[in-house]
């Protein structure tokens, strides 16, 4: 995959829209893109050397549109690394969003608690994550037009972004948790040993998206607004083990209220 070629025809089918706003809508999130008017549907598949998402509940198309005024880009149907995608491929992605003129990113995910006291069908901001010793989207050649070789992840997750979005959840009287996000790769939901294991070192949800795409953001200047829908908690923390299809369909619980959220801060901020 080429990227400036991969923008270029991206480019080339939204005409004349010009979104500074991406989102990466989440298993069972797709929803979403409903919400915008005007709207293109590009399926990956009609964008050469595009990669093919294959889980079930993404879609794998971009979806461009107006929200509240505003162009937006959405991608219905994420790439994960478990389905053997590369590390740098993730990065390719993001930076053909970069190209295409994105400026902030918001992600979504579905994602398992770490804390009976949140369950399923809450929203958890992400305000930080945990990801070492996982595959680095940045592993290989660095080209320093696009980004440094050693982003600095102090602020991955925007601060002012996350202070805008929790004002904005208490106005829409939204119970919002924030919480550090811990990539697990996946594909297998973890043992009860390791949910243990993330507990002890600071996780307050686990995942097998997001950390990829928001690493390749931050090297890439973006700015990153990261909302998990709990679906679930973490395997050994419920009567029964945690599921995909019980992540589609809680999924469903916390994606009204994520909707109404951003949509609002799309409305108010973005
Ligand atoms: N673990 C990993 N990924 C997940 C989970 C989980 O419990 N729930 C939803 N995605």
């Amino acid at each position: 995959m080429i990227i400036e070629d991969t923008a270029r025809q991206i480019q080339s089918k939204i005409a004349t829209f010009k979104p500074k706003t991406a989102i990466i809508l989440g298993s069972g999130l797709g929803e979403f893109a409903n919400a915008l008017s005007d709207a293109i549907s590009i399926p990956y598949a009609e964008i050469k050397d595009f990669p093919q998402s294959n889980v079930k509940g993404h879609a794998g198309k971009f979806i461009i549109g107006k929200l509240h005024g505003k162009d937006i880009l959405c991608m219905q149907g994420r790439f994960h690394l478990y389905e053997g995608h590369a590390p740098a491929r993730i990065n390719e992605i993001i930076l053909t969003l970069k190209l295409l003129g994105i400026e902030k990113l918001i992600v979504t995910n579905a994602a398992g608690s770490l804390h009976p006291e949140m369950p399923a069908g809450s929203l958890m901001l992400i305000k930080d994550h945990i990801s070492l010793n996982t595959p680095n989207p940045l592993i290989g050649p660095d080209d320093e037009k696009y980004g440094p070789r050693f982003p600095d992840m102090s602020n991955a997750y925007t601060a002012e972004i996350r202070e805008q979005i929790k004002a904005l959840a208490a106005q829409l009287d939204i119970k919002l948790y924030e919480g550090t996000y811990y990539y697990s790769v996946g594909p297998c939901f973890e043992t009860k040993a390791e949910i243990k294991m993330l507990q002890m070192l600071g996780g307050d949800a686990v995942g097998s998206s997001t950390v990829p795409e928001v690493i390749a953001a931050v090297h890439a200047g973006l700015k990153v607004l990261g909302i998990s829908v709990i679906t679930n908690l973490g395997t050994g923390l419920q009567a029964t083990p945690p599921s995909h299809q019980e992540t589609l369909t809680n999924a469903a619980l916390g994606g009204e209220k994520l909707t109404r959220l951003i949509s609002t801060y799309i409305k108010e901020a973005a």
